[in-house]
C-alpha cells in the first residue's frame, strides 16, 4: 500500500491538470453522505478529488478524509487540489482494500463512505490512457499503471470463444461473436496495438446505426476496460463488507454509470437491506435477511437535464444511497 499525503509537493510527475474532471450530482452527495463538522469521511474513488473538495468543505478542519485510487497518476493531481488540506490523507490503493486501510489507520468506524465508480474524464481524456475509441493511443486502459494485463495483452492473446464472452458478459454486444472473430483474423497478421485500430475493425463489423448516437465501438471498449480491471469481481462483497466500518447511522453513497454495475449495487443494498436477492420460492428461500441498512433511495437518483446539459458524461449517473442502522440485529 502507497500512502501520499496531500501536503506533499505537487508538481515533480509534471502531469497537466488537464482535462479536468466535473464531479457528478455533488449535492446530492453531500446530502446523502450526511456530512457535518467533523465527519470522518472516505472516499474509495477520489480521482480528480472533485468530491472530495467539496467533502472537505463541509467537515471543516476538525473532520477527516480518506481518500482511495488505483490510478497514482489521478492521485498526483487530486493531490495537488487538496494540498491546502492537512486533514486529509491519500491513498494509492484498490478500494476493495479499504477494510485494511482502514483497520491500519484505526480509523473505525467512520461517517460515510463514497464510492463514484468508473473512470474520470482525466483518464478518459488523457491522450496515453487509451480509454476512450475517439483518441488515438497505445490500447492499453490501466486505471493502476503498475498493473501488468493491458487491454491490448487481452486482444491479442485471448482465443475468439474468450473475447466473445467479454464482450457479452461485460459489454452486453449482441455483435459479440462476429467481432471477436473479426479481430482473431485481424490479429493473425497484425496485432491491434492502438485504440483507433479497434475501433475502426469494430466500425466495420457493426455500422454506424443511422438513429444510433453512441459509436459502434462503445460496448467493446467498455467490456475491454472491465475486464482490463476486473471491475466487477468482489464488488458485491466489497459493498457489503463496508457497512460493518460505518457508524450506527452512517451513511454508504455509491454512483455507478452503466447497468452492470448498477444491478450489482442495488442487488448488495437490497440484501444489506434484509430482503431476499435470490428467485427462489419464499419456503426455499435461504437469504440471510439481516437488515443492516436502511436504504435511502428507494428510486436511484439520477442528476437533472441542467446538470447533463452543463456535464454530458453525467447522463448516464445512477445514484444509490443506505444508511447504517442503529441496531443490528446479531447473527
Ligand atoms: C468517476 S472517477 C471519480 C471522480 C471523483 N469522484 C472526482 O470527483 O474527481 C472514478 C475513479 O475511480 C477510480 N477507481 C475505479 N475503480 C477503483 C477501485 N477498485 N479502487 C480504487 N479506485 C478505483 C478510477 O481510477 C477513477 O479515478
Amino acid at each position: 500500500m502507497i500512502t501520499v499525503y496531500c501536503l506533499f509537493s505537487p508538481n515533480e510527475s509534471g502531469l497537466s491538470p488537464e482535462p479536468s474532471h466535473v464531479p457528478v450530482l455533488v449535492d446530492q452527495v453531500i446530502d446523502f453522505l450526511g456530512c457535518r463538522l467533523g465527519s470522518v469521511v472516505v472516499d474509495g474513488t477520489v480521482g480528480m478529488g472533485g468530491h472530495a473538495e467539496k467533502i472537505l468543505e463541509q467537515i471543516g478542519p476538525s473532520g477527516r478524509l480518506i481518500g482511495v485510487d488505483r490510478d497514482s497518476e489521478s492521485l498526483t493531481l487530486s493531490r495537488k487540489r487538496l494540498e491546502i488540506y492537512s486533514n486529509c490523507k491519500l491513498y494509492a490503493d484498490n478500494f476493495k482494500n479499504l477494510p485494511l486501510i482502514l483497520n491500519n489507520l484505526g480509523q473505525t468506524p467512520v461517517d460515510g463512505i463514497l464510492l463514484d465508480l468508473g473512470v474520470s474524464s482525466y483518464q478518459l481524456l488523457h491522450s496515453n490512457r487509451g480509454f476512450s475509441f475517439q483518441i488515438e493511443a497505445p490500447l492499453d486502459m490501466r486505471m493502476d499503471r503498475e498493473q501488468k494485463l493491458t487491454a491490448a495483452t487481452l486482444v491479442n492473446h485471448l482465443s475468439e470463444a474468450e473475447l466473445s464472452e467479454i464482450f457479452f458478459k461485460y459489454g452486453e454486444e449482441p455483435r459479440s461473436r462476429k467481432i471477436a472473430k473479426a479481430i482473431v483474423r485481424e490479429r493473425a497478421h497484425t496485432p491491434i496495438t492502438k485504440t483507433t485500430q479497434l475501433s475502426a475493425l469494430v466500425e466495420k463489423i457493426v455500422p454506424r446505426g443511422r438513429q444510433s448516437r453512441i459509436h459502434p465501438a462503445t460496448q467493446v471498449f467498455q467490456a475491454l476496460r472491465i475486464a482490463t480491471n476486473d471491475e466487477l469481481t468482489g464488488l458485491e462483497a466489497t459493498i457489503l463488507s463496508l457497512v460493518d466500518y460505518l457508524k450506527p447511522g452512517g451513511r454508504l453513497v455509491v454512483i455507478s454509470f452503466q447497468s452492470l454495475e448498477d444491478r450489482i449495487i442495488k442487488r448488495a443494498f437490497r440484501r444489506l437491506s434484509g430482503r431476499c436477492v435470490c428467485s427462489m420460492p419464499p419456503e426455499l428461500c435461504r437469504c440471510e435477511k439481516k437488515s443492516q441498512v436502511m436504504i435511502l433511495t428507494r428510486k436511484p437518483l439520477r442528476p437533472s437535464m441542467d446538470e447533463v446539459r452543463a456535464n454530458p458524461r453525467a447522463r448516464s449517473a445512477i445514484l444509490r444511497a443506505c444508511e447504517k442502522k442503529s441496531t443490528v440485529p446479531a447473527d
